[in-house]
């Protein structure tokens, strides 16, 4: 019996415009996992997934077309790209990655199960081809994703990420920060990805340029990263991202609210991270200031917080 899992990730700059071409920069969250553990079956019993949060049993066969069901979708995947029939395999699944919290619970999923697919069947994926494979299974959840959850997820590093390009990765100049705080609010991804394309379809100008602005945030915001400049200019810079980000229509009165608590109880500044309208939210705080903002983002709502550090 081997476990496998993968990390949850976090933006820290540059969701949804990087749909559009724009640079993103986004780390793992390793405080979230998922984990797959494959066991031996009898033989002749097939291929099953078993999802701890669902208590469903999945059985995988290779001819169901296009499943509804995402883990089943990815199991085929790996099956398809190795040239496998389904082994005599149960796949059990436990994650601690909210769904719809914005910390990429789908592509955390899909990398864990193909890895530990992958290994079960003596061709374990690595780098590239699980990437390419976690991203195929991305496209059933949200459509038309960007790539920066799967890299991010897969590589396990934190990445400046450009769709379509290879994943950068940057040099952290000083440790930095972040209280990771989950909105209590599920939201979809798909929608709001969704909602953004029609909004820059109606008027592209006025989108375009939004998109555009946010682009020079991350790039700017990279600069600083690099450099282990002032907290107090990357955090306003977190603080822009977030308005460029309401005026694409995915915060919400909630994610506003929650981020006016961290900015209020001294965080350098704070933004939403993700699909946004609900999911997570990410403050850049000083580390003795902590414990007294993530009591702020509770008390203001927060269904839970999580320090993380950028080192
Ligand atoms: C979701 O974690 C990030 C978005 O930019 C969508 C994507 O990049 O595919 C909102």
């Amino acid at each position: 019996m081997e476990t496998y899992s993968a990390p949850a990730k976090i933006i820290l700059f540059g969701e949804h415009a990087v749909v559009y071409g724009e640079p993103a920069i986004a780390a793992p969250f390793k405080a979230l996992q998922a984990q797959v553990t494959a066991m031996p079956a009898p033989p002749g019993s097939g291929l099953s997934i078993i999802s701890a949060a669902s208590g469903l049993t999945l059985h995988v066969s290779l001819d169901d077309g296009t499943p509804d069901d995402a883990l089943v979708y990815a199991a085929q995947l790996v099956l398809k790209a190795l040239d496998k029939p389904p082994p005599d395999l149960t796949l059990a699944l436990r994650s601690s990655i909210p769904i719809g919290g914005g910390f990429g619970s789908s592509a955390a999923v899909s990398t864990a199960l193909m890895r530990a697919l992958s290994a079960a069947l003596g061709a374990p994926l690595s780098g590239e081809a699980l990437n390419s494979l976690v991203y195929e299974a991305e496209r059933l959840h949200h459509g038309t994703p960007s790539g920066v959850d799967n890299t991010v997820i897969v590589y396990e590093q934190p990445v400046y990420f450009v769709r379509g390009t290879p994943p950068e990765t940057f040099r952290i100049g000083a440790p930095l920060t972040f209280l990771v705080a989950d909105s209590g609010v599920s939201a979809s991804t798909r929608e709001t990805v969704s909602d953004v394309r029609q909004l820059y379809m109606r008027d592209q100008a006025r989108y375009g340029a939004i998109i555009g602005e946010i682009g020079d945030v991350v790039r700017t915001a990279r600069a600083l990263i690099e450099s282990g400049g002032a907290p107090r200019e990357l955090g306003a810079l977190m603080n822009a991202n977030h308005d460029l980000l309401r005026a694409l229509s995915v915060s919400s009165a909630h994610l506003d609210r929650l981020c006016a608590a961290a900015r209020d109880s001294g965080a350098y500044g704070a933004k939403l991270s993700g699909g946004g309208r609900g999911g997570s939210l990410i403050a850049l705080v000083e580390p003795d200031l902590a414990p007294s903002i993530a009591a702020a983002l509770r008390s203001a709502g927060a269904a839970q917080t999580w320090l993380m550090q950028l080192t």
